[in-house]
């Protein structure tokens, strides 16, 4: 939290009060201490799985089914180790789909909440603010603003809500044009409006459709190769975004960019053909949106259009999970009218306080670029999956409609074992957990093992013992086959 003024206000002098920020720095040394007795992957322990059981029917009777994993936290961890409330601990690989990117007991993290403390506000919103919600933003603006026209910020509180505020500033730039283009696997989030544009039918079950979509195919190597090569690949794609807007003229109000797929199967497209689709948008007056609410942070770039050079393109664009508090940011052209976009909370004082840590950790960490912390990370992984697939090949079979079996970029990793059959997937995910390695699955088929990192914590030796527990985890399920 910045000062609003020097120490003329009460809440300035609580904020540089140095005997509460002594204790601060003695909360902060202490939990870490306390932490530091996480070391590895732990078994649950026996004499708390009555209690644990009874947590996890209590949650279920609130949420009307079960967890998909019996996960919850003890509310200790140590980097990428996280303990849970029945005494285990585990490699956390999936960051609760990439929101924990600091990993836990980070003292970063741990002081940035408890100076969150200090601020009598915990929730701020568009007509009571304190200052510290602004400054995330302008932190947001100044990196986003190196590479693209990107100028304001509106926060909120979730990804899927961040998504509305994009769409409804385009739907105004371009009234009354109705129709949005996206690409086909895209997820955008759970809201009306988000669960029509995500292409997963299971997502949208009994939801009234009332969102114009067409759909344009994402760039994979291996559709590409199936076309006979990107160039014929990217025609074509071109080509369908043409008809459509052919077919419907001047009633495209956007087209929503996810440039690296997640929910799809951590796809990575091509920078061409990305460019010639946003080309062909600018061309039509259709707005580019693009989604970096999966990918914000953990890409060769803070930004992925930065990874890609194509920040230029960008109208409008969203952040969340790892950022804690989520925002829409436009360009001067996209700034919308008064009364578009407001809400009750923009975030808690801590989601800003970490926001802020995080991306000037990010900022100066050493982790961007082609030789960059991150994509040393994910030449690890891909070392050790393939090694693994070396090791034991009948677990890594040829996956239909899928160029190779692993991929992604810096922090989003994916592997393919077993052909990519859900089931086997699934069940993999469920007994790695249980063998101490939270990960998830994704993609719609193949589908993939999937990983979101702690980077920043991680060292690259970490994955070494990774690995020999993802191994154990495989091996059952491959024996099970
Ligand atoms: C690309 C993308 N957009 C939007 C969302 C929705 O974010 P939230 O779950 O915070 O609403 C997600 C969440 O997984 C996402 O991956």
């Amino acid at each position: 939290m910045t000062q609003t003024t020097t120490g003329t206000t009460v809440g300035d002098q609580i904020l540089h009060d140095s005997k509460l920020n002594s204790m601060v720095d003695e909360m902060v040394e202490r939990i870490v201490e306390q932490s530091s007795q996480i070391t590895d992957v732990r078994e649950p322990n026996p004499e708390l799985k009555e209690s644990f059981q009874d947590l996890l029917d209590r949650c279920a009777a609130v949420k009307g089914r079960g967890l998909m994993y019996p996960s919850l936290g003890s509310g200790a961890g140590n980097g990428a180790l996280v303990e849970m409330a029945d005494g285990s601990v585990k490699w956390d690989m999936l960051t609760g789909i990439g929101v924990h990117f600091l990993g836990h007991g980070n003292p970063k993290v741990l002081k940035a909440q408890l100076i969150a403390g200090l601020n009598e506000t915990a929730k701020h919103g568009n007509l009571q603010t304190n200052f510290g919600a602004y400054e995330f933003g302008e932190r947001l603006i100044e990196h986003a603003s190196k590479g693209s026209n990107l100028k304001h910020a509106f926060l909120t509180t979730s990804g899927a809500m961040a998504n509305e505020s994009a769409i409804k500033v385009c739907y105004q730039k371009h009234a009354p044009a109705s129709r949005v283009l996206a690409f086909e696997h895209c997820f955008m989030g759970r809201s009306v409006t988000m669960c029509q544009l995500g292409d997963s039918a299971a997502g949208r079950q009994g939801v009234p459709l009332s969102t114009l979509v067409n759909y344009v195919p994402f760039y994979t190597e291996a559709a590409a190769e199936q076309m006979g090569g990107a160039n014929k690949f990217i025609d074509y794609a071109v080509g369908r975004l043409q008809r459509y807007i052919n077919r419907y003229p001047n009633q495209h109000a956007c087209f929503i960019f996810e440039l690296v797929q997640g929910e799809g199967g951590f796809n990575v497209a091509k920078r061409e053909f990305l460019k010639e689709l946003m080309e062909c948008c600018k061309a039509n007056e259709i707005a580019v949106w693009d989604d970096e609410i999966q990918t914000f942070g953990r890409t060769e770039e803070m930004f992925a259009y930065d990874m890609y050079g194509l920040g230029e393109y960008v109208d409008v664009l969203c952040v969340g999970k790892m950022t804690q508090a989520c925002a829409t940011m436009f360009t001067e052209e996209y700034n919308p009218q008064a009364g578009l976009l407001s809400g009750t909370f923009t975030g808690t004082t801590s989601d800003f306080t970490i926001g802020n840590a995080l991306i000037d950790e990010l900022a100066s960490g050493g982790y961007y670029g082609k030789d960059g912390k991150f994509a040393k990370h994910h030449a690890e992984f891909c070392k050790m999956t393939r090694a693994m697939a070396d090791k034991h090949p009948d677990w890594f079979p040829e996956v239909q409609g899928s160029h190779d079996i692993v991929c992604g970029v810096g922090g989003m990793m994916r592997m393919t074992p077993f052909g990519g059959d859900k089931a086997k997937i699934v069940r993999a995910c469920r007994v790695a957990y249980d063998e101490g390695v939270i990960c998830f699955y994704c993609g719609h088929g193949p589908f993939h093992l999937r990983m979101l990192p702690p980077l920043p914590v991680m060292k690259l030796e970490d994955w070494a013992r990774v690995f020999a527990r993802l191994e154990v985890a495989l091996g059952k399920v491959a024996s099970e086959v």
